[in-house]
């Protein structure tokens, strides 16, 4: 498998919401992914259910939800019910996260843990087989279009060797700041899903960002 890429809608043209969701519809992304923001776990605010139903009528791609959202466990049959398919809340978030896990697993989604900068690699040992996807955070959560943590690379290293050494499926997806300067490097370290907002929709083509990414 190759690596995935995910495109974030958060810098997409929301005044053309139905037009960029057909732009990824007709590229070479795997996955749509949505930034979910409370204004309480991170510094603002991004959008909610209303924008998620409408990206969801017109994706022929599957739904990657990012929850940045305090007690994500309120949350989770709403997008379930939305079409999400892929599920992903914070361990800072969440007080029992094993057992968020498996709200989201039984209501049918896969279940993504997401780790802000700072948090330690090996906080994930006793949930990685628990998991289908652990995101790595390579920017402070909250808004797109900021620098890349040069630190990820070792972290993607890190939580790679530990997902290999208890021979979990658990995928790795890595979001924040993600360009064609950095994708390879990612791959390499071990990563299998890459997010990009601004290097996506702020390119002059985005169709071919989606494609030197995924191509990269
Ligand atoms: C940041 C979000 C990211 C963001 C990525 O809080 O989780 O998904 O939209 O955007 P870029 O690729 O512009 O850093
Ligand atoms: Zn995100």
């Amino acid at each position: 498998m190759g690596v995935l890429i995910a495109p974030s809608m958060l810098s997409a043209d929301f005044g053309n919401l139905s037009k960029e969701v057909e732009m990824v519809n007709n590229s070479e992304a795997d996955l749509i992914h949505l930034d979910i923001m409370d204004g309480l776990f991170v510094p603002n605010i991004s959008y909610g259910f209303p924008v998620v139903k409408s990206i969801a009528k017109n994706a022929k791609k599957p739904l990657d939800a990012h929850l940045m959202i305090i007690d994500p466990d309120r949350y989770v049959e709403r997008f379930r019910d939305l079409g999400v398919q892929y599920l992903s809340v914070h361990y800072e978030a969440c007080i029992h996260l094993h057992r968020s896990l498996q709200k989201i697993k039984d209501l049918g989604m896969k279940a993504g843990v997401a780790l802000n900068p700072h948090t330690p690699s090996h906080l994930i040992t006793e949930i990685a087989c628990e998991t289908d996807f652990i995101l790595i955070m390579s920017v402070n959560p909250g808004f797109g279009g900021q620098g890349f943590i040069e630190n990820s690379y070792d972290k993607v290293r890190r939580i790679k060797e530990l997902l290999s050494d208890r021979a979990s499926t658990c995928l790795i997806e890595v979001d924040g700041g993600v360009s064609k300067e950095n994708a390879a490097s990612l791959v390499e370290a071990g990563a299998d899903i890459l997010v990009a907002g601004n290097s996506i929709f702020g390119s002059e083509n985005p169709v071919k960002a989606i494609s030197d990414l995924k191509h990269i």
